[in-house]
């Protein structure tokens, strides 16, 4: 198949991809449409606490390494996700025993080493990940309970402090489901703005479906935008079977409908997003067949603008259409 337009060619704000860097150096097929088509790179897993932080006096940074080197050997940009995330605690993390200033002691010592390693080389951090609930009260987590509520500003202190230029984001999902969360977020950057609390931009996941309306996705954009910083649609995929149906099958009108969700959530996001806040979109992985979203509904989708050997899908073209 020839290549034709592909999105780093059109696109006229980054668009990227979450990486497996095991796939980036055992699949010929991934990388090679990694490296055609996409201009920013997000690592899917291998930089979160429990892969880099697995022991409390060790750091593996072979894996994130991979992504990182190939980023800058392609010229691609490079966003680290994510610093804190309550899923990915681990096991040291959760039988740590020690008071409140140890605990802070472990989170600052985390987030500065990982972000000084990474110093000049990743543009972008997901500081922190997933803090509020859907009802907008925040979650209560490990870092909460041992932190106090206030951990999100302290943690977004420590990544600044060890490196002024890198941009730092505040991630999460569910804003265009929830204006509660929305909200949220909303009200969080408006209190960093009056503490002097640094944070650069937000991220909006948009884990999404061809059943969810567009005036929602746009409403979220739109708002996220308000906050005068960077947005980024950080993990972007379109569910084609959103109720997990057994036997799923698609037809040419799940395609359909998927790539008009596709271009919607990109005119949306070139429309209401002023070009100097455009951090870009990332989809959630390449292709359907290295999609996270099967493994996490134990069902059957295929959400991707790519197929699982790589070939466009009918999305493909719906993401240069909303251009
Ligand atoms: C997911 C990965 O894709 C999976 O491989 C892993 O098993 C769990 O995490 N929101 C996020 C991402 O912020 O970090 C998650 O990634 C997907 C949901």
């Amino acid at each position: 198949q020839p290549p034709g337009p592909t999105f780093q060619s059109v696109t006229p704000f980054p668009f990227g991809a979450a990486l497996s860097p095991v796939r980036l150096t055992n699949d010929a097929a991934y990388r090679q449409t990694v490296e055609r088509e996409f201009s920013s790179i997000t690592s899917e897993n291998h930089l979160k606490m429990h892969h880099v932080h697995p022991e409390a006096s060790r750091y593996d940074w072979s894996p994130g390494d991979v992504l990182v080197n190939f980023a800058s050997q392609t010229g691609k940009r490079m966003h680290g996700h994510a610093l804190l995330w309550h899923e990915a605690v681990p096991d040291w993390v959760k039988n740590f025993s020690g008071d409140s200033l140890a605990w802070e002691t472990l989170v600052r010592d985390h987030i500065t080493t990982v972000v000084q390693h990474y110093k000049g080389r990743i543009a972008a951090w997901d500081v922190v990940n997933e803090a509020f609930l859907d009802d907008g009260t925040q979650r209560p987590t490990i870092w909460s309970r041992h932190l106090g509520p206030d951990y999100i500003a302290r943690c977004f202190q420590y990544a600044r402090q060890a490196d002024p230029t890198v941009k730092l984001f505040y991630n999460d999902y569910g804003q265009e489901y929830s204006s509660r969360k929305l909200q949220a977020m909303l009200t969080m950057v408006a209190d960093f703005r009056r503490r002097g609390i640094p944070i650069d931009g937000v991220g909006l996941q948009m884990h999404t479906h061809i059943n969810h309306p567009d005036a929602q996705i746009e409403n979220a954009i739109r708002q996220a935008a308000t906050t005068g910083l960077l947005v980024h649609i950080s993990e972007l995929d379109v569910r084609i079977n959103p109720k997990g149906e057994a036997n799923f099958s698609p037809t040419d009108l799940h395609w359909q409908q998927q790539k008009a969700k596709f271009t919607a959530i990109v005119r949306a996001y070139r429309t209401r997003v002023p070009k100097s806040q455009q951090h870009g979109i990332t989809t959630w992985n390449v292709g359907d067949g290295d999609s996270w979203i099967p493994k996490f509904c134990k069902c059957t989708d295929f959400p991707l603008p790519f197929d699982k050997v790589y070939q466009k899908k009918p999305a493909h073209e719906g993401v240069l259409d909303g251009l």
